[in-house]
């Protein structure tokens, strides 16, 4: 290791970043709420595991495990009966919380439990906790926190490359100048919000002097910029200037052979009345041409990057430290959703001390 790289090494070898088989327990994007009508039931994948959702006629999305705890047909397959689920196969029916409710053969239902999964909906998409209880929110950027905002759906992709790889793209300081363009340096300053989020300021936002950056200065003067991590897997980057904001959120999920699909949601604070909408709607057009552009470039490496942290330097510093945080989070196996194959004393240890001292401050 050279004097360079000293102070910016890794904690430990990583055993969640870019691991083709693991991800954070967390909140993972399933489905445009739109795409899911009432009475209506589809099948999902998500992260590996099989799924069916369905809404009920209360308009509450429910997630369960895709196949019948009875002989296994595929729940998709069956129907929406008020805020029940019915088996195409024997007809048994379960509730909202999976309960068997009717077995039509029987005068009365059997004890057993079809396992659901904690729902919910926000920023115009389903989401869903791949644990038992949720232990945080859904991903929000701290000033947007219990507020109400304006969103657009904007591009489904799918990468050849981990989500985490994606991740670190927006702090990676040095393609800022490579890629992009951009010709001042770029230093981001690190503030952990809880275990599962990470935020990163940009120091230099008014130094930058890329066609992004450019158009928001002729919009107006003092911009800011930073991006909100939660999961590792999902980046919200806000940009704007100190009294008005954009975000747009790259909510990732791991697909099988370590690569990734994604979803680009576009949010913005709500303004009332019908200018303030209208103002919001123009922002969040101009936000996504803007936006598209600007990571047009970044595409082409993630179809055919083989990421190896060999030799961080001074200017990764903060990719180094989105991989100390994200190594503090608890780990899943892709598709079975289980707790990956750490020991769990050490994944204890790792829950209670989420800041770590030790990492590259
Ligand atoms: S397989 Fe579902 S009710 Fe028999
Ligand atoms: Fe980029």
């Amino acid at each position: 290791m050279n004097a360079n790289s000293q102070n910016f090494s890794l904690t430990s070898k990583p055993r969640i970043f870019n691991n083709p088989e693991r991800f954070v327990e967390g909140w993972y994007w399933v489905l445009p709420s739109q795409k899911l009508g009432i009475k209506e039931v589809k099948s999902v994948t998500v992260l590996g595991r099989e799924l069916a959702i369905y809404r009920g006629k209360n308009k509450v999305a429910v997630i369960v495990d895709a196949y019948c705890p009875h002989m296994g047909a595929h729940l998709a397959e069956g129907k929406v009966q008020g805020n029940e689920l019915r088996c195409f196969f024997h007809h048994w029916q379960f509730d909202d919380q999976g309960f068997c409710v009717n077995v039509p053969c029987l005068n009365e239902p059997i004890s057993i439990k079809l396992k659901t999964w904690p729902t919910a909906e926000k920023y115009g998409m389903i989401w869903v906790w791949t644990g038992e209880v949720p232990k945080q929110p859904l991903p929000f950027v701290l000033e947007l926190e219990q507020k109400e905002c304006d969103t657009s759906l904007g591009d489904y992709f799918l990468l050849n490359c981990h989500p985490n790889v994606v991740m670190i793209n927006p702090i990676d300081a040095q393609h800022f100048n490579t890629v992009h363009k951009v010709s001042s340096a770029i230093d981001f300053e690190k503030q952990e919000i809880n275990q599962n989020a990470i935020v990163f300021k940009n120091t230099t936002p008014n130094s930058v002097n890329s066609f992004f950056f450019q158009l928001i200065r002729f919009l107006c003067k003092n911009i800011t910029h930073s991006i909100c991590y939660w999961y590792g897997s999902t980046n919200i980057v806000t940009i704007g200037t100190e009294f008005f904001h954009v975000h747009v959120m790259f909510a990732l999920r791991l697909l099988p052979g370590g690569k990734s699909e994604g979803q680009v949601i576009l949010m913005i604070k709500k303004r009332p009345g019908i200018l303030g909408w209208l103002y919001n709607r123009v922002l969040l057009w101009l936000t996504k041409v803007v936006g598209t552009h600007f990571i047009w470039d970044d595409m082409k490496i993630f179809q055919t990057i083989q990421l190896d942290l060999k030799t961080p330097i001074k200017a990764d510093k903060s990719i180094i430290q989105f991989v100390n945080h994200l190594e503090r989070q608890k780990p899943l196996m892709l598709k079975t959703w289980q707790l990956a194959r750490l020991q769990n004393i050490e994944t204890k240890a790792v829950r209670e001390k989420w800041e770590d001292p030790k990492s590259n401050d």
